[in-house]
């Protein structure tokens, strides 16, 4: 079986003047997933090394540079799941971590748990020797001009969202994993769609993977990314299912931001989204490609 991994930096509309850097640090975060998979790391290190570095890249809406909410703080959501056996662990409205994603996958393999939120998941990371840092750290980049009062509502237009990675390693395992600060101007407390399964992300060797990013209270209501992975169970290519999902939730739901990357069980892969860009970047047998 031939490794890929694939990887996306969000969806959104204000990307013009920070393709480039988007495109970049998308690159970046799918060298590093490769990295894993062609030492022969697994899937599941692959897209946690990957999602670790955009969290750590205050352009994306993940870990450093999430999104604020109304309180002006960071709330950050991330899942994890592998396709051999369903294993699946997520984290929501935690603060004070720079990696979501890792603590999400402690949760996974530590706990008989499978989703950690709010002060209780801050604990688990802690307890689990995870290093909390200030908030403050965490506020940075693309979050620091959303500390305006009209900014308290979701806003189509802003730039990026969730970022995601799928992986396929050479034993033919699958993994998901995403990130993101959620929505700006959330609700305290709020939870999207990133760190429930079958919405944000979704894994099953059976079946294909899926990594969504978008605007979670719709994307949440239709299953997305679960309903993805259906498709492609159905016959459909990732390409087709990717942009039928995508059809289906508009018609469902209406306009909406909305992106996802899918990979199937032979490692083919497939992407759609409506807003003006989701830079995604993928390494098939060592060949990389990106898109936006
Ligand atoms: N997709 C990110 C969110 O709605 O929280």
């Amino acid at each position: 079986m031939s490794a890929v991994i694939f990887v996306h930096g969000g969806a959104g509309n204000d990307f013009d003047d920070r393709l480039a850097e988007f495109r970049a640090g998308v690159s970046r975060a799918t060298w590093a997933g490769w990295q894993v998979l062609s030492q022969g790391g697994s899937a599941l290190d692959a897209v946690e090394a990957a999602v670790c570095v955009m969290e750590d890249d205050p352009q994306f809406d993940a870990g450093h540079g999430s999104f604020l909410n109304a309180n002006q703080e960071v709330e950050m959501d991330a899942m994890v799941m592998e396709g051999a056996q369903l294993g699946y662990g997520s984290v929501a409205a935690i603060q004070r971590v720079a990696n979501p994603v890792r603590v999400a996958r402690l949760v996974m393999e530590r706990t008989r748990h499978c989703i950690v939120v709010g002060a209780g998941a801050e604990q688990f990371a802690r307890q689990q020797g995870v290093p909390l840092c200030p908030m403050e750290e965490l506020v940075a980049g693309s979050s620091t001009h959303l500390l305006r009062p009209e900014d308290r509502v979701f806003r189509p237009g802003q730039a990026g969202d969730t970022v995601g990675a799928i992986a396929m390693d050479a034993s033919g395992l699958l993994a998901v994993a995403v990130s993101t600060g959620g929505t700006a101007g959330k609700l305290p407390g709020r939870v999207g769609d990133s760190p429930i399964i079958g919405c944000g992300a979704y894994a099953d060797n059976a079946l294909g993977a899926a990594a969504a990013t978008g605007n979670g209270e719709a994307l949440m209501k239709v299953l997305f990314s679960k309903s993805a992975c259906d498709l492609m169970a159905q016959g459909l290519s990732p390409q087709q299912a990717a942009e039928q999902v995508l059809g289906q939730l508009e018609r469902k739901i209406g306009p909406t931001q909305a992106g996802i990357i899918l990979v199937n069980p032979a490692g083919e892969v497939g992407a759609a989204f409506n807003t003006h860009h989701m830079v995604h970047a993928c390494i098939r047998a060592g060949e990389f490609w990106i898109k936006d």
